[in-house]
């Protein structure tokens, strides 16, 4: 199977099941407990249908947005994820420059493998910074100044994770960071050697936006482990105002899934949400954030731009979100597979075919832009 295999979601994953060693496919596809808020983030896509208009002179199709001030020529950005040189060499520098050639944005983690500093001296495409609250105070203000002085437009403080999620795969398959090659896991290594080589030949793994201020040398956590040990679960709304009132910017809350919730960013000058269960990762049983869309845009949308991620696999899922309202929509594992599968190329080949997607789709629907989809195209079952 090569990359131009590829069609859809399930072709890139495919590829990236063969390329990566178990462990860490497992680390990407997996969430936790039973894994159902993982299946119902996709299947909520189908709790509706799209009820398209015809004749409209559709020739011309305009799909930028505009959200939190960052002009977007797509209605999808690439939402920050961790440790992207794990799953291929070229990691956090392959989704930037495929965003940038998109002209979308990206997100860079706090756990990310590439300083943002460098992501933005790099692009100019818009960029925003993924904040994990910690319970070190220190480290919490110094991503936040090194942030400002790379000049990051977009803050985004995910809330969805002050402890670690049950992801039973990992515990399985004994994924940690920093990354080692465990005896347990070396067979697994050993069937894959490409990615071995590309691991062991490529700039050593690190953790830039950290490592001036954790010593994890001698251990190793699991990402479960490392939410509950490092993050701070006091971290409340006060803590929250005053980061927004310290940033002075653009500020969205990821992991939003109440209206309430929802009222309150809002309240405390949040410019932006993202309905998001952390792609199924943290609370097994949580309700997806398509499901809760309708009701927060009716609530908040005229205060803030509320968006969504989880469970985005075609077109038509971004094309009913925007219906509801979502200002855009965040990628998760819709890119990593892609990135796993053949890095740079593969991401740009994945893009490059959900923008056609959503152009063919907002031609059947009739929509010259995206202010031309509103809640009269969709229909729920
Ligand atoms: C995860 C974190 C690191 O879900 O975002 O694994």
């Amino acid at each position: 199977m090569r990359l131009t295999d590829c069609h859809n979601f399930h072709d890139f994953r495919r590829l990236a099941q063969r390329r990566l060693p178990s462990p860490i496919f497992n680390y990407i596809d997996g969430g936790a407990d039973d894994e159902v808020t993982l299946r119902r983030n996709t299947t909520a896509f189908e709790s509706c249908d799209l009820v398209p208009s015809v004749l409209r002179g559709v020739e011309e199709v305009d799909m930028s947005v505009t959200v939190m001030g960052q002009k977007l020529a797509l209605p999808v950005y690439l939402s920050p994820t961790a440790l992207q040189r794990l799953f291929h060499h070229q990691g956090e520098r392959a989704t930037a420059a495929a965003a940038d050639k998109f002209g979308t944005m990206f997100g860079v983690s706090s756990l990310g493998t590439v300083s943002m500093a460098e992501l933005a001296k790099k692009h100019s495409n818009p960029q925003c910074y993924q904040f994990y609250f910690h319970k070190d105070r220190g480290l919490n203000r110094a991503m936040m100044q090194s942030a400002k002085e790379a000049g990051i437009k977009v803050m985004m403080l995910t809330v969805d994770s002050i402890t670690g999620g049950n992801r039973e795969r990992d515990l399985r398959t004994g994924f940690s960071i920093p990354f080692r090659l465990t005896l347990g896991g070396m067979t697994q290594f050993a069937i894959k050697p490409m990615w071995g080589i590309n691991y062991v030949t490529h700039e050593k793994f690190s953790l830039p936006q950290l490592d001036a201020h954790i010593d994890m040398k001698g251990d190793s956590l699991t990402i479960g482990r490392y939410f509950t040990e490092m993050l701070d679960p006091s971290m409340t709304w006060d803590d929250v105002a005053q980061m927004v009132a310290d940033w002075g910017g653009e500020f969205c809350l990821k992991g939003v899934i109440s209206v309430e919730d929802a009222r309150r960013a809002a309240e405390i000058g949040c410019t932006g949400i993202v309905l998001s269960n952390h792609g199924g990762r943290q609370l097994d049983g949580s309700r997806s954030g398509f499901d809760q869309l309708d009701e927060i845009v009716q609530a908040v949308g005229d205060r803030l731009d509320v968006m969504i991620d989880g469970g985005v696999q075609r077109g038509t899922h971004v094309l009913k979100a925007l219906s509801l309202g979502a200002k855009a929509v965040g990628l998760g594992r819709f890119y990593l597979y892609a990135l796993a599968a053949a890095g740079q190329p593969g991401i740009e080949r994945a893009l490059g075919q959900l923008k056609a997607e959503i152009l063919r789709d907002m031609r059947l629907m009739g929509a010259k832009s995206v202010a031309d989809l509103g809640r009269a195209n969709l229909r729920f079952r």
